[in-house]
């Protein structure tokens, strides 16, 4: 399963490409704004830190508008992969990119209709946001297993971008069911690597070599 990280964070995304997990990033308007820096800039500069798709969403409601800030967006640089609602217009400028050979991340997804409309339209990536589902009182993972059930019974090539992604659990579930990708806040990526049992681990380990009195270097 591929590792995106859901931020504009600069720092974060240096740290997290410097341990060799990172696939890609995600953005939406909401964490661009949590950056503080402009948009085109701060994107850019993510482009150059990580070889993956970074995605970057459009804010047109409209086909024709959504396909101009598109066109912006795709100069940024060659790795840039637009992000659209899942809405009519959307999907419209979804089939009109990737049939240009432009990466699409389709975002808002909430049902596993609407992911199945995605994929009819050459989606590159579907974008179903688990933990938003489950904060209405849907099951996020129920989710992701009809996406996956669905585009394997149909042999769609979109790949499922689990997003929204809240907790370790979530991680766990989508490498289970076999979502191609996850994306998730730098917080949460760290989080996989804890364990108590490794900290107490290392804790044993130093108190005993310490014991020896000696050092490799
Ligand atoms: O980038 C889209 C998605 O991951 C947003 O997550 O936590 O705002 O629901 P969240």
């Amino acid at each position: 399963m591929k590792f995106f990280a859901d931020t504009a964070d600069i720092d974060d995304i240096k740290e997290l490409a410097a341990t060799g997990l990172l696939d890609g990033v995600t953005t939406n308007p909401s964490l661009i704004a949590k950056s503080g820096r402009d948009f085109m800039e701060v994107t850019k500069e993510i482009c150059s830190i990580v070889d993956g798709p970074v995605s970057a969403e459009v804010v047109a409601l409209d086909h024709e508008t959504m396909m101009k800030e598109a066109e912006v967006l795709r100069k940024i640089a060659d790795n840039v992969c637009i992000k659209v609602p899942l809405t009519i217009d959307g999907l419209k400028t979804c089939k009109a990119l990737t049939e240009d050979g432009t990466m699409v991340n389709v975002t808002l997804c909430f049902s596993a209709n609407q992911a199945l409309l995605a994929a009819k339209a050459g989606a590159t990536f579907i974008s179903p946001f688990v933990g938003r589902h489950d904060d209405n009182g849907f099951n996020g993972m129920e989710l992701i297993e009809d996406i996956r059930l669905i585009y394997d019974n149909y042999m769609f090539e979109t790949e499922i971008l689990v997003a929204s992604v809240r907790h370790v659990t979530h991680v766990l579930e989508s490498a289970r069911i076999g979502a191609d990708v996850m994306t998730a806040p730098p917080k949460v990526i760290k989080a996989l690597f804890n364990h108590v049992l490794t900290d107490k681990g290392i804790e044993g380990f130093l108190k005993d070599w310490q014991a020896t009195g000696q050092s490799i270097v």
